[in-house]
């Protein structure tokens, strides 16, 4: 258990702002700041920060919390990981550091199980026993303060070359398997070395944990690249092979290429912003890990067939992150380590500046795949193309596309703009509705009412219920006033019940009901239920009267159970049927 009084601690040390900035981009509006929401996809912000009780929340997925529930989201940690997270930011010890939850506990030692694997390979690689794999790294052209800054490695070829050096400096069994890189055997389950005979690519997370590992065979049997399988401290779909020092990187943007050699080669030829996913096609949640960094990212897949495909899909997925997208082409070579290997690095820059975004990408694609010598073809191409043409934003750069196609057609420039424009109107049509959509999200609290399914059909009551809670929250000196008239067993609704429970419990006790405190005691969809409710209640001064309407309206409900005329009011009516009765009484 991590200690009250560290937690309290720790809040004077967090600024949720510059916390939040690490991971948005925040601009300041008045005493908020907003950004986009990194939880969901979204083009225009409705991810709010609030300076004044240091909490967030998003209008648009309902996400919020204080600095932990952040932290816990952003970096998918539980509660203890969070709080030592944050506590590492702010340079503080958390006491009782080993802690008795079992599962960090674990994580914590397949992270040096891992690194004192990684440690290994690399001594391996550079004693006479790694001699194969050295060789072979250097017949790739990687130099050796290359293999020496990446920590690339050798495995050995035996069966428990690791397992034993890894049992002499302490480490169970179980510990090996749980960081997988040993395997249990088939005949007495014991533990056998995972990799043999490859050479090995640690993959470091942000942090600079060894997380998992690649390992490439040199030549001869098997799969080409053997990945650590998903552990407790590695999840492939959330991680890229050297993010930890392409984020770092002076150049503008990131270069995202299909492999680990690519990687390597580009990091060497000084393009030091590569990175790459990890044996699995890109992930929806790697590109918004990616949206944190870049706002622009060239993808350098391989120039086969596979790799084009590949594209394709990534750039919708960056589209959606919101990231912006050049792709490069390269020709004469199958991906970036070939054509530096053959052309060099200033080819290979030469390359990148002049290299195509995700327009002119799409419409090279466009026109291969129709037959641009008949007429048939040509239509079918145009009808395709206006598509595309809608979908762009600025209407100088449409009208670039637009003319420039037509030229190279010979077809006339206004039909094919015309074309555009019909398919521009169908789209706005879209849009409309969709804009119509978010506003109602905005305004209707669909968030609030997707946390507490019961929100809905005791719409009245769980308004008063929510009230009540934000008012003790911001005024916890009520505590014994409310508690006096109202228990937690006459709220109606299940989920504000226990909020409104946990937080009397923790009062009782005359412990704080700071959000920051609130946030190992609530989990994340009640967090965001709060966060929503100060959000929507900026004003934290609220009369005794104010909570004594709410408890008359909690204690109305046995009465009004079957009130059908309450029932039938939509959200709008019933607000202001309440705030009626509020102002009636005062
Ligand atoms: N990959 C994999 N398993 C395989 C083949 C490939 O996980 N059997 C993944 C690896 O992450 C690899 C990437 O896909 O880095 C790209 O594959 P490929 O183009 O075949 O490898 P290269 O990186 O080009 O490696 P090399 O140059 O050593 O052939
Ligand atoms: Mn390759």
């Amino acid at each position: 258990m991590i200690p009250e009084s560290f937690i309290q601690e720790l809040r004077f040390h967090v600024d949720m702002e510059q916390l939040v900035s690490s991971y948005v981009r925040l601009q300041r509006r008045g005493r908020v700041s907003v950004g986009l929401c990194p939880f969901h996809n979204e083009k225009t912000p409705s991810f709010t920060v609030y300076p004044d009780n240091q909490s967030f929340y998003c209008f648009g997925c309902g996400a919020g919390g204080d600095a932990i529930t952040f932290v816990r989201r952003a970096e998918n940690l539980d509660y203890p990981e969070a709080v030592r997270f944050l506590a590492d930011r702010a340079g503080l010890r958390v006491p009782d550091e080993e802690g008795d939850d079992e599962g960090a506990r674990m994580k914590l030692r397949v992270l040096e199980c891992n690194r004192a694997a990684a440690r290994f390979y690399y001594d391996t690689l550079v004693s006479p026993a790694g001699a194969r794999g050295l060789q072979y790294l250097r017949a790739r052209a990687l130099s050796d303060a290359v293999i020496r800054r990446f920590g690339l490695g050798y495995a050995p070829a035996g069966w428990n070359a690791l397992t034993d050096r890894l049992h002499a400096l302490g480490f169970t069994e179980e510990e090996m398997l749980a960081a997988r890189v040993a395997a249990p055997s088939k005949k007495d389950g014991r533990a056998y070395d995972l990799f043999r005979d490859r050479v090995i690519f640690p993959i470091i997370d942000l942090r600079g944990g060894v997380i998992g590992f690649g390992g490439r065979v040199l030549e001869g049997d098997g799969p080409k690249y053997l990945n650590s399988p998903d552990t407790p401290v590695f999840k492939k779909s959330r991680n890229l092979f050297a993010l930890n020092r392409a984020k770092a990187s002076k150049q503008e943007g990131l270069l995202l290429a299909e492999g680990y050699m690519d990687v390597l080669a580009l990091h060497q030829a000084g393009f030091d912003n590569a990175v790459a996913t990890l044996g699995t096609s890109l992930t929806a949640e790697q590109t918004q890990l990616i949206s944190r960094y870049a706002r622009e990212v060239t993808i350098a897949y391989d120039s086969d067939g596979a790799g084009q495909k590949a594209t394709r899909r990534a750039i919708g997925l960056f589209e959606q992150a919101g990231v912006r997208v050049r792709v490069l082409k390269m020709e004469g070579a199958k991906d970036p380590d070939e054509y530096i290997k053959k052309f060099g690095a200033g080819r290979f820059k030469l390359l990148l500046q002049s290299c195509a975004n995700a327009t002119e990408f799409e419409i090279g694609r466009l026109r291969q795949s129709y037959d641009l010598e008949t007429a048939d073809g040509k239509v079918a191409f145009l009808n395709e193309f206006a598509v595309l043409m809608a979908s762009i934003r600025n209407p100088i750069e449409r009208d670039v596309y637009v003319k420039k196609t037509a030229a190279e057609l010979a077809v006339s420039p206004e039909a094919v703009l015309q074309m555009v424009a019909s398919n521009l109107k169908k789209r706005r049509g879209g849009e409309a509705r969709k804009q119509q959509r978010d506003l109602h999200m905005y305004v209707g609290a669909g968030a609030r009412g997707k946390q507490n399914p019961e929100r809905e059909r005791n719409l009245k009551y769980a308004l008063a219920e929510e009230r009540l809670i934000a008012m003790l929250l911001q005024n916890p000196d009520y505590y014994s006033h409310i508690a006096a008239q109202i228990g937690p067993e006459q709220f109606v609704t299940a989920l504000n019940r226990e909020i409104f429970s946990r937080l009397c419990e923790r009062l009782r006790a005359g412990r704080s009901i700071e959000l920051f405190s609130l946030s190992g005691v609530l989990n994340d969809e009640e967090m965001s239920l709060v966060s929503g409710l100060l959000a929507a209640s900026p004003s934290a001064r609220h009369s005794r009267e104010e909570a004594d309407d709410c408890i008359q309206v909690l204690k109305s409900h046995e009465n009004e159970k079957s009130s059908g005329e309450v029932a039938a009011m939509d959200e709008e009516q019933l607000k202001r049927y309440f705030q009626k009765i509020v102002s009636a009484k005062k």
